[in-house]
């Protein structure tokens, strides 16, 4: 699975911003024709979307273009249009059932068929953001063989269901800790939720690094200037992999002399603190810095 420690979004329409996000450096970049698109709009961002696709180096950064909700009669368009530029992924917004992930998986099926591309070679992430999204999470992280990754959306969560957005965020804290579950228990990736103040960089570093240790894989953002605080949250420390190179050693000596539990700098370390290394070196390895 592609790594996806920051999913970076622009409007569509927007060819300026598109191609800055290519030179970035990000792992995803998501051409939006949804909420980023004024309604007049939305024709435009398909074709510019579908240009990009054709014409731009995206580098090692991940290619993906959110459609509009399934229901809003915006969703076969963006996809006839945007879907034979060949996209490497689709991002459905407001997503509450299996059967709306299940719809897009058929119609990308029909085009992979068409012009003899690989099957499941285009995948999908989807994003939760109501109340239902979330009571549905067990149906909507099993829909579909091409679902590689739940994306929770807290503006519209709290919209959905009334709260108030604060900065400490309690208000969408269950919702975001159920998509992480249901994405671990079902091997999804989880991404989470935007930092709209993108003038704050402390605090954006905070709440990614709070991410990082809740297990999302990464954060959706919105500016440039969010790139490498949030790619820095999500790709362990020198320490972590250090410490984390110590446990496994550690591990494998006491494991062979028949010791499940045992102590390291005055900790107890046993099988699933292993886990939680074994974790680490591969984010470290994800990220090349082992
Ligand atoms: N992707 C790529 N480039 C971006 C960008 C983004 N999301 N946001 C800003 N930039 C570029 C700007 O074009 C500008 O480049 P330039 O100097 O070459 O013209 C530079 O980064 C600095 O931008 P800045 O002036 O600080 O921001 P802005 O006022 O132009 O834009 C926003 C602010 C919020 C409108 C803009 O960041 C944005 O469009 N974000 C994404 C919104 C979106 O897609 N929402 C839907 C999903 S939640
Ligand atoms: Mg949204």
């Amino acid at each position: 699975m592609h790594a996806r420690r920051a999913l970076l979004y622009m409007p569509g329409d927007d060819m300026r911003k598109i191609q800055k996000a290519t030179t970035l450096g990000v792992d995803c970049i998501c051409m939006d024709m949804e909420d980023g698109v004024a309604l007049n709009r939305k024709a435009e961002a398909r074709q510019t979307i579908a240009q990009a696709l054709q014409s731009l180096n995206f580098g090692a950064a991940e290619r993906l273009a959110r459609i509009n909700a399934i229901g809003s009669g915006f969703e076969s368009d963006d996809l006839a249009v945007v879907l034979p530029a060949r996209p490497d992924g689709i991002v459905i917004p407001k997503v509450e059932h299996a059967e709306q992930i299940q719809w897009v998986s058929q119609m990308i099926a029909g085009y992979e068929e068409l012009y003899g591309w690989p099957k499941e070679s285009i995948c999908l992430l989807a994003v939760v953001e109501s109340a239902r999204g979330v009571v549905n999470l067990p149906q909507i992280a099993s829909a579909d063989p091409r679902l590689q990754a739940i994306i929770f959306g807290a503006e519209d969560f709290a919209g959905d269901i009334g709260a108030t957005r604060t900065p400490e965020g309690w208000e969408v804290f269950y919702a975001r800790s159920a998509v992480v579950t249901y994405a671990a228990a079902y091997d999804l990736q989880a991404i989470d939720m935007v930092y709209i103040d993108f003038q704050d960089i402390e605090g954006l570093r905070r709440e990614a690094e709070q991410g990082a240790q809740m297990a999302f894989s990464g954060k959706q953002i919105i500016h440039p200037n969010q790139v490498a605080p949030v790619q820095e949250a999500f790709t362990p420390s020198d320490e972590a992999i250090a410490y984390a190179l110590r446990v496994q050693q550690a591990f494998e000596e006491h494991q062979k002399a028949g010791k499940g539990a045992f102590a390291l700098d005055g900790k107890m370390i046993d099988a699933p603190i292993m886990k939680s290394a074994q974790r680490v070196l591969a984010l470290a390895r994800a990220a090349g810095k082992i």
